[in-house]
């Protein structure tokens, strides 16, 4: 099936990149993606949000769950997680191996290393026991397998009967910029990202409701979680923005017009000086879903 095995990560920006491929450190150009910087900002910079959403999840679960998190990237759900759920133990899976290590070091930086394990898995392939668990947690991950149905089918195997289903995925990709011209130009930039992720076969837009009931699962809750941070921000926005645009600039390089491209490259090198006026202005949705006991 058309998936993301030939398009550059940033075509796929902040906190949702494109295929992992071998080395999530350059693109097939070869051209840095900063995708775990990426990663790692959007949860530095939003991390209301990601608290707020693990609090919630924790709620609903038992002491010590066992929790597997897919597509766990650099890793900040997974210590998230295990920093708010003490006995949690959890298994993080990813495909890509320098993911991976960053996680691992991650993990063991923070002591946490007792309770995450780390395990590269192709979650387009069929999975190995990575069961029974309490938690099966999904961040920006869900949109990139191949088959969701079957991605969908395989979570609900992993879960023990009762267990939780969590789905976490970008509804819009963060938005920056207030004044007009600039906005005009992230709404261009945006809607030619959407066709090329699409293009990809990327399921950005997925119904993830209708495939978890579809799979068996009962619905616990859909919620969109609508983000606005407003000014003064702190570095690691300017430096999430900056990026952002630069993965943008780099994604869209002869797709858009040559005046766009230009004026990209201008607002990330504005943005060195940092920048007053800037917000972030995005939504994520959440599904929770259960297995039936
Ligand atoms: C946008 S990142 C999300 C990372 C992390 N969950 C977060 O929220 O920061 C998506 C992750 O899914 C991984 N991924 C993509 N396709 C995969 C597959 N088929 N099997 C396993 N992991 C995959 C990528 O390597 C990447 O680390």
């Amino acid at each position: 099936m058309a998936h993301s095995h030939t398009h550059p990560h940033s075509v796929d920006s902040p906190g949702a990149d494109s295929h992992p491929g071998h080395s999530h450190g350059a693109d097939s150009r070869g051209t840095p993606s900063h995708l775990a910087e990426m990663l790692d900002l959007d949860a530095e910079v939003l991390h209301e949000y990601h608290r707020e959403v693990i609090t919630w999840v924790g709620s609903l679960v038992t002491d010590r769950p066992r929790i597997v998190d897919l597509g766990a990237g650099t890793g900040t759900g997974t210590t998230a997680l295990a920093r708010q759920l003490p006995a949690a133990e959890i298994t993080a899976v990813d495909l890509d191996e320098s993911m991976l290590d960053h996680l691992r070091e991650r993990a063991a930086a923070l002591g946490l290393a007792d309770r995450v394990r780390a395990v590269r898995v192709d979650l387009d392939q069929p999975w190995p026991e990575l069961g029974p668990a309490d938690v099966v947690w999904a961040s920006a991950a869900m949109h990139h397998m191949a088959d969701p149905a079957d991605a969908v089918r395989q979570a609900f195997a992993t879960l023990r009967p009762g267990g939780l289903f969590a789905i976490t995925e970008l509804d819009s990709f963060p938005h920056f910029f207030a004044d007009p011209a600039g906005a005009a130009l992230e709404d261009r930039c945006h809607a030619v990202l959407d066709a090329l992720r699409a293009e990809a076969g990327l399921h950005m837009h997925e119904d993830w409701g209708a495939r978890l009931t579809a799979a068996g699962f009962a619905i616990e809750a859909a919620r969109q979680f609508r983000i606005e941070l407003r000014p003064p921000l702190p570095a690691a926005a300017t430096r999430y923005a900056q990026l952002s645009m630069e993965r943008m600039r780099h994604g869209l390089e002869g797709r858009i017009s040559a005046d766009d491209t230009a004026a990209l490259g201008r607002l990330v090198a504005d943005l060195d000086g940092g920048r007053g006026d800037l917000t972030i202005r995005t939504t994520r949705m959440v599904w929770l879903a259960r297995r039936p006991a």
